[in-house]
C-alpha cells in the first residue's frame, strides 16, 4: 500500500459540488438544443471537411426530460497532453455519474495517454481502484502522453479498440491539439458508422483553450494558484532581504494567461506579456530597455530589489526571435540529414548557422551560446521550438545586466544588480486541486457521460457560469467543429482548435495596465499564500481572477494596495 499524507487522505474524503442541475444524476437528466454552429473560422473548409459533424447545436443537460438510454453503456477515457490538476476527477466523475445512472455500467482507462487508445492498452477502472485518485493531482492512475490520433492508420486502430470493446462513449481529455484530434476522430466514427460517442473535455494549465462557449480549462485554476503562492512567496522576499532582482519564467506554452493570472494574485515590480510584445512589436532590445529602466528606478528609490514576471512563451512573441524560430524550424525539419550529421553543439551551430538569412543569422548570432544551443534542440511532435526548455528568463537577466553595465559607465546607474533566476511549471501540473478544479472537473465527469447516454458525439463538455458557485454553474456542451479554424501546420492548411491567446482589450489585460506602473516602483506586493481546501468560501472557493474579470466580477475582498 502506498504511503499517503494527511492532506491526501483527507481530501479523499471531499465531496465534489456538482451544478443545481446535475443534483438529480444523470437517470432524470434530460438535454436541451440550443443554437445550430458554425465554425471558429473557415466555415465553408470547416463544413466540408467535417459534413457530418458540422453544425450541430450548442447542448445543455437539464432536470428532467426522459431518462437517457436505461442499459448499462460502456466507456474508454484517455488523458492527453501535459499533466493538469483534476484529471482523475473527470474519470472519477464519469464513473459516478455512470455508475449511478445503471450498476453495471463499465469504465476502461487508456493507459500512456492516445497511444493507449491506438495500440488497444487499458485497465478497467472499478470504483476500488479510483478511491484512492479521489480529488487527487497527477495523471499517474492511467498515465497520459502526447501521442496523437490523426492519421489513417491511428484512426482505424481506435476505431478497432473502441469496437473491440463495445464502447459507446470514448473520452478524451485534452487541450487544442488533443480535441482537434477528437473532432476527427468523431467524424471518423460517424462517418464509418461506429457506434462510439467521442466526447471531449478541455484540459490544460496554460488557459488557453477557451472562448466559443467555452469558459476555461480546468487546471488553470490550481496551478496558478501554486504558482502564485511561489510568487507572493519571492516577493516578500525580496522585500525581506532587499538584496536581489528575481526574474520567474512562468509555464505556458504560447499565451501568457499564466502569467497574467499570477501577476494579478501578486502584483510584481515588472511584469511581461507576450501579447502585448507582439502587438507593440517590441524588439528584444525594447524589452531589455523596459526592464533595466525599472532596475534603475527602483534603484534610484533605495529599491536594489524587484520581481519580474517572464511567461514562458515570451520569446516566440518577440518579433525578431519569432522569425529565427520560424527559419530555424524550416532549417532543422528541410535539412535535418545535414544538421544531424553534424557531431556537437558546435558543428550543429555552425551547420545551421551558414543556412540563416541575414536578419536570422544577426538575431542568432546576438544571443548567448546557450539559448543558442536551447533553440536548436529537438522540435515537439508539432514541429515547434520546445519553449519549457529555453531559458528566456537567463537571456533576459544577461541583457539587462549588459545595458545596466553601460549604463554604469556611462555614470548613469549606481545601483546594485544581483539577480536570482527561477522557472515555475512542473511544480504547479500535478498539485491536489483546488476546491474550483476538484468540482469542476467532476461536473465535466458527469457532462461526458450525459452526453455519452444521450449519444452525442463530437462534443466538448463546457459547464457555463463558473464565476458563480458550483450549485448555479450549467451543465452544457459545443460541438468540437464549432471551435475550429483552418491554419497552416506543416505547411499544409490544417483544421485546428486555436489557442486562445491574451486579449490586451480584454478585462484581464486592463485590470493589469490599470496597476502596473504604482507596482513598478512602490512595493504593492500581494501574498496569497498556499491552496487552502478547507474554510471559508472566500479563501478556499475564489475562483482566478482572470475568471471574475472576464465575467465582469470585480473580485471581492481585495485588499487596498
Ligand atoms: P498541455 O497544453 O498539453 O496541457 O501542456 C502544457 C504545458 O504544461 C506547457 O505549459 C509547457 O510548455 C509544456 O506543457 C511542457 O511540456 P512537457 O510536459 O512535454 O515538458
Amino acid at each position: 500500500m502506498r504511503e499517503v499524507s494527511a492532506l491526501e487522505r483527507a481530501r479523499l474524503t471531499y465531496r465534489p459540488n456538482l451544478p443545481a442541475s446535475l443534483g438529480g444524476g444523470l437517470g432524470r437528466a434530460g438535454v436541451r438544443e440550443g443554437q445550430a454552429t458554425s465554425a471558429a473560422r473557415d466555415v465553408e473548409a470547416i463544413r466540408d471537411r467535417f459534413p457530418r459533424t458540422f453544425g450541430r447545436p450548442v447542448l445543455e443537460l437539464v432536470p428532467g426530460g426522459g431518462p437517457p438510454r436505461p442499459r448499462p453503456l460502456s466507456v474508454g477515457v484517455v488523458l492527453s497532453g501535459g499533466q493538469a490538476p483534476g484529471g482523475h476527477n473527470v474519470i472519477v466523475g464519469v464513473h459516478d455519474a455512470l455508475r449511478a445512472a445503471h450498476p453495471d455500467s463499465r469504465l476502461y482507462g487508456f493507459l500512456g495517454g492516445p497511444k493507449g487508445v491506438t495500440t488497444g492498452r487499458f485497465r478497467e477502472l472499478l470504483a476500488e481502484i479510483l478511491a484512492p485518485y479521489r480529488n487527487t493531482g497527477g495523471f499517474d492512475l492511467i498515465g497520459g502522453g502526447r501521442d496523437k490520433i490523426e492519421t489513417d492508420e491511428q484512426l482505424a486502430a481506435s476505431q478497432r479498440t473502441c469496437e473491440s470493446l463495445g464502447l459507446d462513449g470514448l473520452v478524451i481529455i485534452g487541450g487544442d491539439d488533443s480535441n482537434t484530434n477528437a473532432a476527427l476522430l468523431a467524424e471518423f466514427f460517424v462517418e464509418r458508422g461506429v457506434a462510439t460517442a467521442v466526447v471531449g473535455v478541455p484540459k490544460t494549465i496554460d488557459g488557453d483553450m477557451k472562448g466559443h462557449g467555452v469558459e476555461t480549462s480546468f487546471g488553470f485554476d490550481t496551478a496558478t494558484k501554486v504558482y502564485s503562492e511561489l510568487v507572493g512567496n519571492i516577493c516578500r522576499d525580496a522585500a525581506s532581504a532587499g538584496k536581489y532582482w528575481h526574474f520567474i519564467k512562468l509555464m505556458g506554452r504560447s499565451a501568457s494567461h499564466v502569467a497574467l493570472e499570477c501577476a494579478l494574485s501578486t502584483h510584481p515590480n515588472v511584469v511581461l506579456i507576450g501579447e502585448e510584445v507582439e502587438e507593440s512589436r517590441a524588439t528584444l532590445g525594447q524589452i531589455v530597455e523596459q526592464v533595466a529602466s525599472a532596475v534603475k528606478r527602483r534603484a534610484d528609490a533605495g529599491r536594489a530589489y524587484g520581481v519580474c514576471i517572464v511567461p514562458e512563451g515570451l520569446i516566440e512573441f518577440i518579433p525578431e526571435m519569432r522569425s529565427l524560430i520560424g527559419e530555424l524550424n524550416r532549417i532543422l525539419h528541410d535539412d535535418a540529414g545535414a544538421i544531424e550529421a553534424a557531431a556537437g553543439f558546435a558543428a550543429r551551430r555552425d551547420a545551421v548557422r551558414q543556412r540563416l538569412g541575414g536578419d536570422g543569422g544577426r538575431t542568432f548570432d546576438g544571443l548567448p551560446a546557450r539559448i543558442q544551443e536551447q533553440l536548436l534542440l529537438d522540435r515537439d511532435a508539432h514541429g515547434n521550438v520546445q519553449v519549457s526548455k529555453i531559458d528566456t528568463e537567463a537571456l533576459l537577466v544577461q541583457k539587462v545586466e549588459q545595458r545596466l553595465a553601460e549604463w554604469a559607465a556611462a555614470s548613469a546607474f549606481a545601483g546594485r544588480f544581483q539577480v536570482q533566476t527561477h522557472f515555475f511549471g512542473y511544480e504547479g501540473r500535478s498539485a491536489a486541486p483546488s476546491n474550483f478544479d476538484a468540482d469542476y472537473t467532476y461536473t465535466l465527469g458527469h457532462v461526458a457521460a450525459g452526453l455519452i447516454a444521450f449519444d452525442r458525439t463530437g462534443y466538448l463538455c463546457a459547464v457555463r457560469n463558473l464565476a458563480a458557485p458550483p450549485a448555479e454553474w450549467r451543465a452544457a456542451a459545443v460541438p468540437l467543429t464549432s471551435l475550429l479554424q483552418i491554419e497552416t501546420r506543416k505547411d499544409r492548411p490544417t483544421p485546428v482548435i486555436g489557442k486562445a491567446l491574451v486579449r490586451t482589450d480584454g478585462a484581464p489585460f486592463r485590470a493589469l495596465s490599470s496597476r502596473r506602473a504604482e507596482w513598478e516602483i512602490e512595493d504593492h506586493y500581494l501574498y496569497p499564500g498556499s491552496i487552502q481546501y478547507f474554510g471559508p468560501p472566500e479563501v478556499c472557493g475564489r475562483p482566478t481572477l482572470t475568471l471574475l474579470f472576464e465575467q465582469g466580477r470585480e473580485p471581492a475582498g481585495r485588499e487596498p494596495s
